[in-house]
């Protein structure tokens, strides 16, 4: 199984606010706006890339925010994979609206796709079906989710990688272990190989090792690399 959270491009000196500051929502030089021609060829190259690596049978999980997920879900079709679901995660904290011309921003989009292998067969993919219902207390799992966590000692509801998630260091984008641990109980057994191409502050290292995966992450930035040690030395999380 391969889980990808590639840069989001959207990064052009914007602003939110956090616990009543103003603060720039840029991520780093890795997430600077790209044309869509530009976005579209690098989603490309990296997904033609998976696709040597993924073996017939397994599948790719692509998070995705509206900045990225059109030209992901092009790529993807473009480089012989076909979309199984469009899992839609709700953050129930999300950034507030400051500029008040949209609909808040609260969701972001997994796109989960299998390889097309000739124009008519495509992989045959595990799914843990049984799993994902009972996780929904017995009806079938849908595709749209919420999680909320509660952090400790203040009880705060979140939904997004909380405090406890980020004590041995912070990444601007990090995701929350729940929604990994949802999506490679889904998609994966104990013992199959884990790739994460962006791997970042490695949440899915630390999760997929939790649950009795392999792992192989890639970043391009160093601390990060060392942020996913430590994570990964510091032992479990809640
Ligand atoms: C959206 S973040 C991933 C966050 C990660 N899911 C987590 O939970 O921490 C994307 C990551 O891609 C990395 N990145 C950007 N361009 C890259 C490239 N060309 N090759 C490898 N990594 C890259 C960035 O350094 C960043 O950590």
């Amino acid at each position: 199984m391969i889980f990808a959270d590639p840069p989001y491009f959207l990064s052009s000196g914007g602003i939110s606010c956090h616990s009543g500051k103003q603060v720039s929502v840029d991520k780093g030089d890795w997430d600077k706006t790209l044309s869509v021609e530009q976005k579209l060829d690098f989603h490309r190259k990296w997904i033609a890339l998976c696709r040597r690596v993924l073996k017939d049978d397994g599948t790719i999980m692509i998070s995705a925010t509206l900045h990225s997920v059109y030209a992901i879900g092009v790529a993807l079709e473009m480089e012989g994979f076909s979309i199984i679901n469009n899992i839609i995660w709700q953050k129930t904290n999300p950034a507030p609206n400051l500029a008040c011309r949209c609909f808040t921003h609260s969701t972001e989009t997994i796109l989960w796709a299998r390889k097309q292998l000739t124009i008519k067969r495509k992989g045959k993919h595990y799914f843990n079906y049984e799993k994902m219902k009972e996780l929904n207390g017995g009806k079938q799992m849908k595709d749209f989710w919420e999680f909320e966590v509660e952090e400790n000692p203040i009880v705060i509801k979140t939904s997004t990688a909380g405090k406890s998630q980020k004590k041995y260091g912070r990444h601007p984008t990090q995701k929350p272990t729940q929604l990994l641990e949802r999506l490679i109980e889904a998609a994966s057994k104990e013992n199959d190989l884990i790739l994460d191409p962006f791997c970042g502050s490695c949440t899915t290292g630390i999760v997929a090792n939790q649950m009795h995966r392999k792992f192989i992450g890639i970043d391009i930035d160093d601390d990060y690399l060392e942020l996913s040690k430590r994570r990964y030395l510091g032992g479990k999380e809640k």
